[in-house]
């Protein structure tokens, strides 16, 4: 059995429970992150603090821990499941009150979650198979650059992809692709140039992409941070997702359209590669 992390204690997972009137359960008023563990340690972790105090900030949460003792939080939860692969959840609540629309008053205690979860995550069949996707219309709220717990239209999305025999949605507003339900839209042009959406509150700031997007300054490959079409990813020579609990994974049909001869891209490959190997040297 897991022991999971409760407001200050690790306990064992079935004797962990939070009230009712806990507010994440109550409003989604709750923010996460999720951190990929390879050989028992963190990926990235400075990247998942940054945006943690990042969307504490945007939610005026104040959270009593700073990033040392949250990387201690982890490391304890992560030696203690005995976990090589996978990846730890961490969840922050607004606490506990009767049901109030208002904010409770400044200094209120939070509600503090951590678990793991054991994952294969460097030898999953996706990377080597590739995802199909679908396209859907971006009906979320107007504030998905903070990683709330709010994910319901996440889960209709990815039911509605499985209902059709895809794997994902990528998710359109305005006619452009803003990221996929839960983890950000990647194509690659055919005269080679890596291309996503540009920041903005209309998808999430993710760490693998900006990670990724370094690496691809680095190795001097041509990067542009721009929209782009459904039509245009159908149409492009590769195509891919990117998030902490797939790194990354080639897209290889869109809407039922392959993309270019529907086998997990050249680039694509090697992009994931030179991630992993990113990874593995940052680990912590
Ligand atoms: N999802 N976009 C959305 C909407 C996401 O939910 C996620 C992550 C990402 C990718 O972010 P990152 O590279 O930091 O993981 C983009 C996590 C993995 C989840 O909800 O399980």
């Amino acid at each position: 059995m897991r022991s999971v992390y409760l407001n200050g204690a690790f306990v064992a997972e079935n004797e962990a429970s939070i009230s009712i009137f806990d507010r994440g359960f109550m409003f989604a008023d709750g923010i996460y992150e999720v951190t990929a563990v390879l050989q028992g340690k963190l990926v990235d972790f400075d990247l998942h603090t940054a945006r943690l105090a990042r969307s504490l900030r945007e939610m005026s949460l104040e959270l009593p821990l700073d990033a040392a003792q949250l990387l201690a939080i982890h490391r304890e939860l992560i030696e203690r499941n005995q976990l090589t692969e996978g990846l730890v959840y961490m969840q922050v609540t607004r606490g506990v009150e009767d049901r109030n629309f208002f904010y409770p008053p400044a200094g209120s205690p939070l509600t503090v979650v951590l678990y793991t979860q054991a994952k294969t995550v460097l030898d999953s069949p996706l990377a080597k198979r590739g995802m199909n996707i679908i396209g859907l219309p971006d009906l979320r709220w107007g504030r998905s650059d903070i990683k709330t717990t709010q994910l319901l239209y996440a889960c209709m999305a990815k039911e509605q992809a499985r209902a059709q025999g895809a794997d994902d949605a990528w998710l359109v507003k305005d006619g452009w692709v803003t990221e996929g339900t839960s983890n950000n839209a990647f194509i690659i042009t055919r005269d080679g140039a890596v291309v996503t959406r540009e920041l903005s509150r209309a998808l999430l700031p993710g760490t693998t992409r900006a990670a990724l997007i370094e690496l691809v300054k680095e190795h001097d490959l041509r990067f542009e941070e721009r929209a782009y079409t459904l039509e245009e990813a159908a149409n492009a020579a590769e195509a891919f997702i990117t998030s902490s609990t797939s790194f990354i994974y080639p897209v290889v049909s869109i809407d039922g359209q392959l993309v270019a001869d529907g086998k997990p891209g050249k680039l694509t490959q090697r992009l994931r590669q030179l991630y992993i190997d990113h990874a593995l040297a940052v680990l912590v």
